[in-house]
């Protein structure tokens, strides 16, 4: 089981990393470059990581990149996401997320490079049937999940990016690892508000979230087994604690169900005046993850509890008024 990786002890790789800027981009980063690797950051907005300010979408600019870099790899996690929405056309979205990851890919097999990694995203899962919560039971989602009905444009081109991925994949055989992950981002929820914002991500640990830095993790372990997995596509999201036995009993009262695994879970929950979920209607399943990938997120729904037991912080990082690079370009960055 890869956890925590080493440093390298191969020659380091060269590697353009998208949305350097980003959330995610600022901790991976730096985790790239502990491990020995010349990281080239791409953003549209600056960034402490951000060597080059441009658009993933610009093929001039990306050939250019690569004839200067000769990137042995790419980590594609740049992209307009759901809180883009509300900001941007649906043509944006096809834009940058469906053909920047195309032209990201045909850059990668034009210069040879020996792997690709893109940041997906579990929400490519969720139509509005399940997002309305409608079943008599939570749904037990993982890799095999099927049809998929993106309920946004978000999911439609980054699942249009995906397929893109596939066929690259398939026509050229270039190593392609595609991440779905789930929910890491600092700032409140921009529909759910009943909860405060620690209070929800300490929830969401049990079923559809993941700590940054074990998002950053993931894709080092993603990048490094990429050529041995040829092209694979998996779940990243904290161990859940739940079976699928326990679907029916989610919906109906998850805060009995989470009593079973964690009877002080309640009582530590009360300290910081925290709520239980009463009901949960979806489980992400990151078990493939761990048995084909060899990675397990380390921070967990126990990893939560264990800090809140002594009195520690809570491991899952809050920051209610982040936001995108991208939105607040005028803004001083945080690094
Ligand atoms: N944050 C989450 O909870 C979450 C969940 C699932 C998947 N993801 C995925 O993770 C990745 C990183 O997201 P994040 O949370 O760090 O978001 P973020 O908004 O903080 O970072 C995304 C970065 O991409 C950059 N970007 C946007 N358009 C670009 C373009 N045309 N060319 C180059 N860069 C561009 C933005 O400027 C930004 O810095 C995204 O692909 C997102 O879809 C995020």
């Amino acid at each position: 089981m890869i956890s925590i990786p080493a440093p390298l002890n191969r020659l380091p790789m060269r590697i353009l990393l998208t949305g350097s800027s980003g959330w995610l981009g600022r901790h991976l980063a730096p985790l790239l470059r502990a491990q020995g690797h010349d990281v080239t950051g791409l953003d549209v907005a600056p960034g402490a990581h951000t060597d080059i300010i441009g658009s993933v979408a610009d093929r001039a600019l990306i050939d250019r990149l690569f004839a200067e870099h000769h990137f042995e790899a790419v980590i594609h996690a740049g992209a307009l996401h759901k809180p883009d929405i509300a900001r941007h056309p649906h043509q944006a979205f096809i834009d940058v997320n469906t053909a920047g990851t195309l032209c990201l890919l045909e850059a990668a097999v034009a210069a040879g490079a020996s792997r690709f990694v893109f940041t997906s995203t579990t929400s490519l899962m969720i139509s509005s049937a399940i997002r309305e919560g409608r079943g008599d039971r939570a749904v037990w989602i993982d890799e095999t999940l099927a049809p998929l009905e993106p309920r946004n444009v978000y999911g439609i081109t980054k699942l249009a990016a995906e397929q893109l991925c596939r066929l690259v994949h398939a026509e050229h055989g270039l190593p392609v690892i595609i991440l779905r992950t789930s929910r890491f981002f600092p700032e409140d929820d921009d529909t759910h508000q009943t909860l405060s914002g620690e209070n929800m991500k300490a929830n969401e640990l049990l079923h559809r979230r993941l700590t940054v830095e074990d998002a950053a993790q993931g894709h080092l372990v993603a990048l490094e087994r990429a050529p041995e997995i040829g092209f694979g596509t998996f779940i990243l999201s904290a161990p859940t604690p739940f079976v699928p036995a326990d679907a029916a009993a989610l919906k109906a009262d998850a805060a009995a169900v989470i009593a079973r695994y964690f009877p002080d879970a309640a009582a530590l929950y009360a300290q910081q005046g925290w709520t239980l979920p009463a009901t949960i209607d979806r489980v992400y399943d990151a078990g493939l993850a761990e048995r084909v990938l060899g990675f397990r997120c380390p921070t967990d729904f126990a990893a939560m509890l264990a800090a809140l037991r002594v009195g520690g912080e809570p491991p899952v990082a809050h920051d209610a008024g982040y936001v995108s690079p991208m939105v607040s370009r005028s803004s001083p960055v945080r690094g």
